[in-house]
């Protein structure tokens, strides 16, 4: 029919009793007079809502009063307000239910409350958002501004900016909670636009409305041209006679409504928005108040922008219907008009709108474990400073002396604190430790004292610690002395008169520099030498390429294959984004191919602008696959190599979540090695050894081309995926682990992979190095070169290892080799292939190479097997066939030779 489902209609059965009839619960209500008298709480009259002053929620700003003269126009709530002269961000923290929905209302009466008649604008937050600017523009007029929001920590932090226009103040701060299944959206929050209790004269809210949402009437407001074309209708309802759904808009909204004024013109609700990219949410409530005689009906479709939106809508006598959009309107004019069908005998009514502007907050709140530390250490000191609010969020409002990362889908870290000459004093005290991302701590030039703790060490990204001109005393603990040594840490300690270095405390007011010298002069030293070393393996690796002709022609080939490689990362890096998750159902064509499945859940093939790309799609039930989405893309969006998949872009919403990939026509290496694909695409020896190469490059980008070195711990062969061209690369990133300091260090982990390609050694010890992915991938080698499976089942010497261990005793590398290559392969590089591949699986991970290495040596090995085929192609073909001896008991080592 060509009508997009973008709304829904909301009625309930038939039963009254369905919806919890909570007309006198204000549980879930907060409302907050600011400005009040602390202590103070007061009923308004009018609608029972109770009150309590703000005293409890915030800290600065002084408590003013509306002039006299206005008092009879308001309720009391807003006599009061709270201005903040001092300060750029002052902020209420009010404690709510993490992932409940809220209506959050917010009021403003200036009220002339300081006498100057000077109309101030300023900016609105909310948690780590900016929500809107406050626009006073009549001093005796309230502002009320509504958002349904569903807060993510267990409070809310509502500030008010001084953006330089006028001192910033809040009259009344409002929550009610909603039921959490309605005003849903596809993302963002709701910001109310409109809400119109159609027909009346008068607005309703409490506690006629238990969402306690304000219902205005059509008054002056211009919103659209049509109320001089509309008719008034009012058949008062009774409460107890009308069944609701779930919006429940109150029976008194309900008891009026309107319909065109000329009986056979259509009912028109139009608008223009600001911004024609604005997205609206529109919610029409519909019940008949009329009793309709036997040969009446009234019956009308409803169009948006002259295409149906939704047809044959027949208002229930006394039941209340609700029409919604699912997803956001937008244009540059909104038109619902309502017309009569063809059957009808009554033009078409409506009795209540509510209309909601999407708000995206995309900024999320800081670190929880963050804030507290550092919320802790504000009290701790007595931190006079203009904190508020969350620390690292706006960007614009960090809290001075801090600074944070922003990853792209984890909440802000604080990375530096700087309280210098903040008179702070007392002991360094140990929440400072709960900021674990801290990479810079500067707390010179205050009154500290007591000693140095030793805790400052466990504070693993820290390489900058100034503790320089305080009262510290003792001496320096070995630990950050140590660290210092090795010059992974700054350290300053300089104008402590009773501090020393450990073992060396003499009290000499001579010494207090020395310290800092030494360290500076150590690392000096050792900056130096690491860049001799890098240097000197730099020209090793370089010497070593150019040995032989066939190493370049390899090299050049290489180029070429990363140009076409470069011209994709640049599309990637354009295109590298959010979808949302309609993008999601249009890309895959609704889920349409799938390619592949595993435990976190389906992969789809899709298309952006004509280019194929695999979509991994997140089922929801998959437990561990939350976590291992946002591994992965908080991995993939920073690495970036030729011989990685690459991350296109991902959709993150609420339970939706789904990550585009490039796509890799010809699946994972395991397929080809089982042969799987036909055999058209078997692969050659060269192709193997190829596709080795390639993967290792991959591995060895991830342990040294990234900062922090990143451990895979999933390395298989259905991991090693083959685009267009057989250019392999490594996926699945879910398990992947960023290790803290350089390739040395362990990691305590849970153990994961895949039986048969997991380091036994990493059983024994529980803990995981990057020797953990060189075992796996000498696994992989191994089914490259022998086609045989991992594990076998019933088999003495089941795993792989052992089998082939076996075989070399005999020394017959014919036996060893995949026998479908029908001996189509030189000799010297499958034993060279295998030396590397035993190697690496060697029980002990000090014996096995390191992946730069076995790159180096698999490229060679590839040489090898090039060199032999230029050869073979000559007109006198010439086998080089030499058996190299290998001795299985000792300790492979293809690189010592
Ligand atoms: C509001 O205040 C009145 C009068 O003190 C009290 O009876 C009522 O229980 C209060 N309501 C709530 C929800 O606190
Ligand atoms: C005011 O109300 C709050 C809760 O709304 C309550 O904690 C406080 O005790 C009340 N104060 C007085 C003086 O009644
Ligand atoms: C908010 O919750 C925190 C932690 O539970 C508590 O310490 C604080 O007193 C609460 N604040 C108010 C105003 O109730
Ligand atoms: C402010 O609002 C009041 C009440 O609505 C109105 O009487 C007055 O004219 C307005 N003042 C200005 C300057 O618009
Ligand atoms: C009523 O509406 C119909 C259809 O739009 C139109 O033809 C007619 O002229 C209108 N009558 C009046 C009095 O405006
Ligand atoms: C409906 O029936 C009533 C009598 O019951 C009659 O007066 C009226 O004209 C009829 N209306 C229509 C539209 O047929
Ligand atoms: C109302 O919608 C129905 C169903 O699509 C259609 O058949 C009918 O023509 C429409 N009526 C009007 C007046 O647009
Ligand atoms: C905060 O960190 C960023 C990135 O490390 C840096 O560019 C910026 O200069 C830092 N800002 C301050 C105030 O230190
Ligand atoms: C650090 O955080 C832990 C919880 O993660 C908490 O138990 C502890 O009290 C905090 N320590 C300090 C000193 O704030």
């Amino acid at each position: 029919m060509g009508m997009s489902r973008s709304f829904l209609v909301a009625f309930l059965g038939c039963l009254l009793l369905a919806v919890p009839i909570q007309a006198q619960d204000q549980s879930g209500f907060i409302s907050i007079a600011c400005g009040a008298p602390a202590g103070v709480n007061f009923t308004v009259p009018k609608t029972g809502l109770n009150y309590t002053s703000d005293a409890n929620f915030i800290n600065t700003g002084v408590s003013r009063t509306i002039v006299p003269e206005l008092r009879d126009q308001f309720q009391r709530y807003v006599w009061n307000l709270r201005s903040f002269p001092e300060g750029k961000r002052n902020c209420y923290k009010i404690n709510i239910t993490r992932g409940s929905k809220y209506l959050i209302r917010a009021s403003f009466l200036y009220g002339n409350y300081d006498g100057l008649n000077m109309l101030p604008q300023f900016d609105l937050l909310l948690g780590a958002n900016r929500w809107r600017t406050v626009n006073i523009n009549n001093a005796s007029v309230s502002r009320d501004f509504e958002i349904i929001y569903v807060p993510s920590l267990d409070y809310v932090h509502i500030c008010m900016v001084d953006t330089g226009l006028g001192t910033p103040f809040i009259s009344a701060i409002e929550l009610r909670s909603l039921r959490n299944d309605i005003y849903e959206t596809e993302f963002g929050s709701l910001e109310k636009y409109i809400r119109r209790d159609l027909g009346s004269n008068k607005g309703y809210r409490y506690d006629d409305d238990v969402y306690d949402r304000y219902w205005s009437y059509d008054d002056a407001d211009t919103w659209y041209d049509n109320v001089d074309k509309w008719r008034k209708l009012n058949f008062p309802i009774d409460a107890d006679s009308l069944v609701q759904n779930k919006y429940q808009p109150p029976a008194v909204v309900m008891s009026t409504a309107v319909t065109p004024a000329n009986v056979s013109a259509p009912l028109v609700i139009s608008w223009e928005p600001d911004d024609p990219k604005e997205s609206f949410y529109v919610y029409m409530h519909f019940t008949e108040i009329q009793v309709l005689a036997k040969n009446q009906t009234r019956e009308f479709n409803i169009t948006l922008n002259g295409k149906l939106w939704y047809e044959n809508e027949s208002p229930r006598y006394h039941s209340v219907n609700t029409i919604y959009s699912t997803s956001g309107i937008s244009g540059k004019l909104i038109n619902f008009s309502f017309v009569m069908t063809e059957t009808s005998t009554l033009p078409p009514i409506i009795n209540a709108i509510e209309i909601y502007r999407v708000k995206e907050f995309p900024q999320q709140d800081t670190y929880q474990g963050d804030v507290d530390a550092i919320t802790t250490i504000k009290s701790v000191y007595g931190v006079t400073r203009d904190w508020q609010g969350d620390p690292c969020s706006p960007k614009d409002y960090l809290w001075e002396g801090l600074n944070c990362t922003y990853p792209v889908i984890d909440s802000p870290r604080i990375i530096t604190l700087n309280l210098s000459s903040s008179g702070l004093s007392g002991k360094i005290d140990p929440s400072i430790l709960n900021l674990t991302m801290l990479e810079k701590l500067d707390l010179s030039n205050n009154s500290l004292n007591g000693e140095v703790p030793d805790f400052l060490s466990q504070l693993q990204y820290l390489k900058i610690l100034n503790l320089e001109n305080n009262n510290l005393s003792g001496s320096i603990p070995s630990t950050l002395v140590e660290k210092s040594k090795e010059g992974s840490l700054s350290l300053s300690v300089g104008q402590n008169p009773y501090l020393c270095e450990s073992g060396q405390c003499n009290f000499e007011k001579k010494q207090k520099n020395i310290v800092t010298l030494i360290v500076a002069s150590i690392s000096g030293a050792l900056i130096l030498l690491v860049a001799v070393a890098i240097l000197w393996t730099l020209k090793r690796r370089k010497s070593k390429e150019k040995s032989t002709a066939l190493m370049e022609v390899n090299d050049e080939s290489e180029i070429s294959r990363l140009q076409s490689t470069k011209k994709d990362d640049s599309l990637l890096q354009v295109k590298k984004q959010i979808y949302s998750y309609s993008d999601v159902l249009k890309i895959t064509n609704n889920f349409n191919t799938i390619i592949g499945k595993g435990g976190f859940g389906t992969v789809y093939l899709g298309y952006i602008d004509d280019s194929p790309v695999a979509v991994k799609v997140l089922s929801p039930s998959s437990v561990n696959g939350f976590q291992q989405f946002q591994a992965e893309v908080k991995l993939l969006v920073k690495v970036h190599h030729k011989n990685l998949t690459s991350l296109i872009g991902y959709c993150n919403e609420g339970t939706n979540k789904a990550l585009i990939y490039e796509y890799m026509a010809n699946g994972n290496l395991q397929e080809h090695l089982s042969g799987k694909h036909s055999k058209s695409m078997f692969l050659s020896w060269e192709d193997r050894l190829r596709i080795a190469v390639d993967a290792a490059l991959g591995l060895e980008y991830l342990q040294n081309g990234c900062k922090p070195p990143i451990i895979h711990r999933d390395v298989k062969s259905t991991n090693i995926l083959l685009n267009e061209h057989f250019q392999a690369k490594l996926s699945d990133f879910g398990l992947s682990k960023a290790i803290p300091t350089d390739g040395e260090s362990l990691v305590s982990t849970v153990l994961a992979g895949t039986p048969g390609y997991l380091d036994p050694h990493c059983h024994i010890s529980s803990r995981l190095t990057q020797k953990s992915d060189v075992y796996s991938f000498g696994v992989v080698l191994l089914e490259i070169i022998t086609n045989q499976p991992v594990m076998e089942r019933n088999q003495e010497k089941g795993h792989i290892r052992e089998r082939v261990r076996s075989l070399i005793e005999k020394g017959d590398i014919r036996a060893i080799v995949d026998s479908r290559l029908e001996g189509d392969y030189d000799i010297n590089s499958a034993w060279k292939a295998l030396e590397i591949a035993m190697a690496c699986v060697s029980q002990n991970p000090n014996e096995r190479p390191i992946m730069s290495e076995i790159a180096i040596e698999l490229k060679e090995t590839l040489a090898i097997e090039e060199l032999a085929r230029a050869k073979h192609c000559d007109a006198n073909p010439r086998y080089l066939v030499e058996a190299v001896s290998v001795n299985v008991d000792t300790e492979f080592m293809p690189l010592a030779r």
